[in-house]
């Protein structure tokens, strides 16, 4: 087993088989193994710096209907919101204010924000902070909308993948594809975005042969970034009653990640602090490079329920950098304000 980690250590890729046997096999010490490795490797890249992304939730209005999520388009009980361009612009200022230089817009799948308000409301933060990057999030879109929102100054996507298993896909997100979804991520890499994928970890019936295909999914794409997190149920979804994903399972695939794609920046994630008080500073040791805490308006957090008991207030809230920064330093990494671009990015920008 621990042959296995060297291996991949050194080479950055292992075959199916062995990655396999690798999940399937791995016990405390070869995990302990692993991450020390992963850690290894986000240090020779990287070195200790952690880079701070400021999320603004700015729409939780979503047309899709995916079984685990709860802003799925199936649930009433949500409470809808929407911020205004200014509310927007106001979070960008005090996120700028607590030295902020990235920005990410995340929202639901939402009809009302077509093209033209996208582009505005892009245009409209480059005006005022032409010095910050913006990571857009806001589901699929046709190569057209993504040119357009590129030519607006959006330097960054995120689309997860969810999962790479097909027929997991299916049955998590009715009326989508695969097959879209990998065509979204390949316009916007196309295009020229740094691009950010990932997948959930823990969904009902998901195995160990489901995320050997996402790390080979991720190891093909060769994404700028990868988020993954635990799934965690929301009560209001079909999925209410299911287990969710479990803290070691993150970790692990956290630090095969990092040793796949050395270069990735790979945050820990909300999800993954939500599950466990110390779960990103977890994450951070075991390969993660990224903090995003959360700048949208008090209001709006608790409503942006993608599943119970996410963080959004307290350490969390970007607000309190502060703590957020004490917590990163107590667990032996250093915060860094700057845009953090992908190593491939440097001096491009
Ligand atoms: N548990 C964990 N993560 C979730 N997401 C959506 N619903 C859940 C859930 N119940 C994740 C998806 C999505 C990201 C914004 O949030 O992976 O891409």
């Amino acid at each position: 087993m621990i042959d296995l980690v060297e291996k991949l250590y050194t080479n950055n890729t292992l075959r199916k088989h062995e990655l396999i046997q690798l999940l399937r096999d791995i016990e405390a010490p070869t995990r302990n193994h692993l991450i020390k490795k992963a850690h290894a490797t986000r240090m020779h890249r990287y070195g200790d710096l952690v880079y701070m992304r400021g999320l603004i939730e700015f729409t939780n209005y979503c047309h899709q209907n995916c079984q685990y999520c709860g802003i799925r388009s199936g649930n009433p009980r949500a409470e809808r919101y929407r911020l205004s361009l200014d509310e927007i612009l106001d979070s960008c200022r005090i996120g700028s204010e607590l030295g902020f230089r990235t920005f990410v817009l995340q929202g639901g799948e939402d009809l009302y924000y077509n093209d033209e308000r996208i582009v505005e409301i892009l245009e409209r933060i480059k005006e005022q902070y032409p010095e910050s990057a913006i990571t857009l999030s806001i589901g699929e879109k046709s190569r057209e909308s993504y040119q357009k929102f590129y030519n607006a100054g959006a330097d960054r996507y995120l689309l997860r993948h969810e999962t790479a298993s097909r027929h997991l896909y299916e049955r998590m997100h009715p009326d989508m594809t695969l097959d879209n979804r990998i065509k979204c991520l390949q316009n916007l890499k196309e295009i020229g975005f740094q691009v950010g994928t990932g997948f959930l970890v823990g969904l009902p019936g998901q195995t160990l042969e489901d995320y050997v295909e996402d790390l080979i999914f991720l190891q093909e794409l060769k994404p700028h970034m990868v988020g993954i997190g635990p799934f965690i149920p929301h009560q209001h979804t079909p999925m209410s009653h299911e287990q969710g994903g479990s803290l070691t399972d993150v970790i692990t695939l956290l630090a095969i990640i990092r040793l796949l794609l050395p270069d990735v920046l790979l945050p820990a994630t909300t999800a993954l602090g939500s599950i466990d008080p110390i779960g990103r500073e977890k994450g951070l040791k075991a390969g993660a490079n990224v903090v995003m805490p959360n700048l949208s308006p008090t209001t709006a957090r608790a409503k942006y329920a993608l599943y119970d008991g996410k963080i959004s207030t307290g350490d969390e809230a970007a607000e309190c950098r502060i703590c957020i920064e004490d917590k990163i330093r107590n667990a032996g990494f250093t915060v860094d304000m700057s845009r953090g671009d992908h190593i491939d990015w440097r001096g491009l920008s």
